[in-house]
């Protein structure tokens, strides 16, 4: 080996050194436009215009053109006048208003609600069954996949199992609030809501509706006193959010949840542990209904329940 003068050694260390340091940019470069590490308070979830323009590309397009146009893409499901972006807004990715943001991160996961761990394709399909008051899509389906493979694009660079502060489901509310459904009536004129959503409840067009036939099923999570007051509270009036007090979302969580909408078959096996919210408006194993609105049946009983997961090795019956 040819011996270098010690000028010379230390010279190659430090361009060793460099090289090194240069060679990791050159693997972050690799992953041009993504964020690698992740870095909670900096993280920003992908939008539109950051999809891709392949086959992948277009089945994520596909997917959040799904969440848009929900019963407009598929009658025989989105039965009611509701789109998932009713409630998720911004295209899932609002923090306010149960945001979609990381969830391909957050599943497979416990539902103490079902007494079981279910896939993400499971948890969209509670939400088709409850929230939209539909059917549950086949999980083979294409459109299941789509939605999938848009829900996995608005979690990139999200480790498994983070759950990201401020991106974590609704905002808590106090549980102190009590509503009161008479005041929730005069602030429904009051605060507007009456000007879009219709003294019926029913909406109008793109606007969802409130109450009535084609509105979320009493086993939605919206249907619960304060998770509808956090939505109301952070989301609504369209025009002005964040106008209300918690005492005045409450009242009109009240008054939109004593009116009659669609049942949800199979409710009563919900939280089979035992440990309902106190708020739910349906009696479950040791606990009993709060103040349970009229229902309407459903037109379609066998779509509208999530089976859970079946055994099908040697612990199968
Ligand atoms: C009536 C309002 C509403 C509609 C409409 C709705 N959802 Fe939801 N969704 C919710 C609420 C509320 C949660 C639970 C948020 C929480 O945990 O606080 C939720 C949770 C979810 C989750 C789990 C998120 C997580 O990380 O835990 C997914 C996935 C989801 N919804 C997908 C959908 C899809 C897809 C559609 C359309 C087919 C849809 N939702 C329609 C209200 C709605
Ligand atoms: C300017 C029209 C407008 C006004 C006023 C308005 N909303 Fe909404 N609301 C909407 C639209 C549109 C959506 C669906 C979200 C979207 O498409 O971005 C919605 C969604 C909702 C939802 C969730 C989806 C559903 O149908 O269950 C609730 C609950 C709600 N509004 C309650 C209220 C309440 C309570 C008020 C009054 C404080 C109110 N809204 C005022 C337009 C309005």
């Amino acid at each position: 080996m040819r011996r270098l003068p010690p000028a010379a050694l230390a010279l190659a260390l430090t361009t060793a050194t460099l090289a090194c340091g240069g060679r990791e940019e050159i693997a972050d470069a690799a992953h041009a436009g993504s964020a690698v590490v992740f870095t909670e308070a900096a993280w920003q979830p992908t939008r539109e215009a950051d999809i891709p323009a392949d086959s992948m590309g277009a089945s994520i397009t596909r997917g959040l053109y799904l969440l848009r146009f929900t019963p407009e893409s598929l009658p025989a499901y989105a039965t009611s006048n509701l789109r998932c972006t009713s409630c998720h807004q911004d295209d899932g990715l609002d923090p306010k208003a149960a945001p979609l943001t990381g969830s391909h991160a957050r599943f497979p996961k416990y539902m103490s609600r079902s007494g079981t761990v279910i896939a993400l394709a499971d948890r969209v399909n509670y939400c088709f069954t409850r929230s939209l008051a539909g059917n549950a899509i086949p999980v083979g389906s294409r459109e299941m996949t789509d939605i999938l493979a848009y829900l996995a694009f608005i979690s990139k660079d999200v480790p498994i199992g983070t759950r990201i502060a401020g991106h974590d489901g609704l905002i808590s509310m106090p549980d102190t609030l009590v509503g009161d459904i008479a005041r929730g009536e005069a602030l429904y004129t009051a605060k507007t809501c009456v000007t879009c959503h219709g003294v019926d409840g029913a909406g109008n067009g793109p606007i969802p509706a409130l109450w009535g036939a084609k509105s979320y099923s009493v086993g939605a999570s919206m249907a619960r006193l304060e998770r509808a007051a956090s939505f109301i509270m952070h989301n609504m009036p369209q025009t002005a959010p964040g106008s209300l007090t918690p005492q005045e979302a409450f009242d009109l969580s009240a008054y939109i949840n004593s009116h009659p909408r669609p049942d949800s078959p199979g409710k009563e096996n919900d939280w089979p542990m035992g440990g309902a919210p106190a708020d739910v408006p349906y009696a479950t194993k040791g606990h009993a209904a709060f103040n349970p609105p009229p229902l309407l049946p459903r037109a379609n009983p066998r779509g509208a329940a999530v089976p859970n997961p079946p055994v099908i090795g040697r612990g199968a019956q």
